[in-house]
C-alpha cells in the first residue's frame, strides 16, 4: 500500500544500516526522499535503485553533518525547498566501544555532536514548518541503551538517553498541534555500526536485522507511540532498571561487554 504517496521525508544516515532500511521501507510504501550521508557512491547506488523499483523521486546529499559546512549546506537546501517536509528520521549516530584509558577524546566528542547535537538542531529546524501545517512527523533514533548506564560505551548511552527523554518530552507538546515525535530504542542491529563503534564480537551474533526495526517503527508509527523499544525480549529488558539498582545494571554491562582481550 502506498500509504506516503506525494510526501517528502529526509532521513540522516540514509546510505547503510538502518537508514537505508528506512529508505527502503518508506519507497515501498510511496514516499520520495532526501538521503544524507558522507559516501555519495553508496548514496546514488541506492537512490538509483530505490527510483527504479517504487518510481519515486530521491535527492541524495553527500555531506558530513559533523562538518560546519557540511551541516550549514544542507540547512540551507531546506530552507530554500518549496515543498515541505513530511518526515525527519534523524538517524545518522556513532558509538565508540573503549576501554577507560584508550578512549579517543575526539571520536566521543563526534558522538556527542552527531547524537545530540545535530539531531536536535535539525529537529528545530523543521518543526516550525510542521507546527505551521499542523503535520508531520519526526522519528529519533535512540536505542536500548537509552534506559541505562552501559559501561565501555557510557557517553553512547548517555547521548542515547537524551535522544530518548528529549523525544517523548518535546513530542507530549507538539502532539495537540498535530505533529508527531517517536523515539525508536532497537536492541543491537546488524549494520556497520557494530564495527565502526569497535563492539566486541559476540554483538554481532545477537543482532536483529535492519528490517525489523522498520516493521516496529511503522506499527509505532500508526499507534502514535512516543516511544517504542524494538522486539519483545529487549522490550522486556528495559523494564529492568525500574526493579533493580542503575548502578547494578552498570555493573551487569560491565561483566558482558568486558573487551574480550581484557583480563579485568
Ligand atoms: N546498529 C545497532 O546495533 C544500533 C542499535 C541501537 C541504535 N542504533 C542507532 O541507529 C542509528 C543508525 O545506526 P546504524 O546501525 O544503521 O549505523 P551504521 O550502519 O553505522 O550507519 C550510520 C549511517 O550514518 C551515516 N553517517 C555517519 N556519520 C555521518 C556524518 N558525519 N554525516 C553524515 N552521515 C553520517 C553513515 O553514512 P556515511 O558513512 O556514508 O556517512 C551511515 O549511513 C544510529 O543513530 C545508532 O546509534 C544502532
Amino acid at each position: 500500500m502506498r500509504e506516503f504517496e506525494h510526501q517528502w521525508g529526509l532521513i540522516t544516515g540514509g546510505s547503510a544500516g538502518i537508514g537505508a532500511a528506512y529508505a527502503a521501507g518508506f519507497a515501498e510504501r510511496g514516499m520520495n526522499l532526501i538521503l544524507v550521508a558522507r559516501r555519495q557512491e553508496r548514496l546514488e547506488e541506492l537512490a538509483g535503485r530505490l527510483c527504479a523499483d517504487h518510481g519515486i523521486d530521491i535527492v541524495p546529499l553527500a555531506l558530513d553533518l559533523l562538518n560546519p559546512t557540511g551541516f550549514q549546506q544542507l540547512v540551507e537546501f531546506l530552507e530554500q525547498r518549496e515543498q515541505p517536509l513530511d518526515l525527519l528520521i534523524n538517524n545518522a549516530g556513532l558509538g565508540h566501544f573503549s576501554t577507560c584509558d584508550q578512549t579517543d577524546i575526539a571520536r566521543v566528542e563526534q558522538v556527542v555532536q552527531l547524537n545530540v547535537a545535530v539531531l536536535t538542531r535539525l529537529t528545530y529546524q523543521v518543526l516550525p514548518g510542521m507546527l505551521a501545517r499542523r503535520s508531520g512527523t519526526i522519528i529519533n533514533l535512540a536505542s536500548r541503551a537509552s534506559f541505562q548506564p552501559v559501561a565501555y560505551m557510557s557517553v553512547y548511552a548517555a547521548s542515547k538517553a537524551y535522544v530518548l527523554s528529549f523525544t517523548e518530552g518535546l513530542g507530549i507538546e507538539v502532539r495537540k498541534h498535530g505533529v508527531q515525535l517517536l523515539a525508536v530504542c532497537p536492541p543491537l542491529v546488524k549494520t556497520e555500526f557494530l564495527s565502526v563503534a569497535n563492539m566486541p564480537s559476540l554483538a554481532e551474533r545477537l543482532a536483529m536485522s535492519p528490517e525489523k526495526v522498520v516493521v516496529g517503527t511503522l506499527r509505532a508509527l500508526r499507534r502514535r507511540k512516543l516511544s517504542v523499544t524494538i522486539g519483545f525480549v529487549p522490550k522486556l529488558l528495559t523494564l529492568l532498571p525500574r526493579f533493580l539498582p542503575r548502578y547494578l545494571m552498570a555493573a551487569i554491562s560491565l561483566g558482558y561487554l568486558r573487551p574480550e582481550h581484557q583480563a579485568e
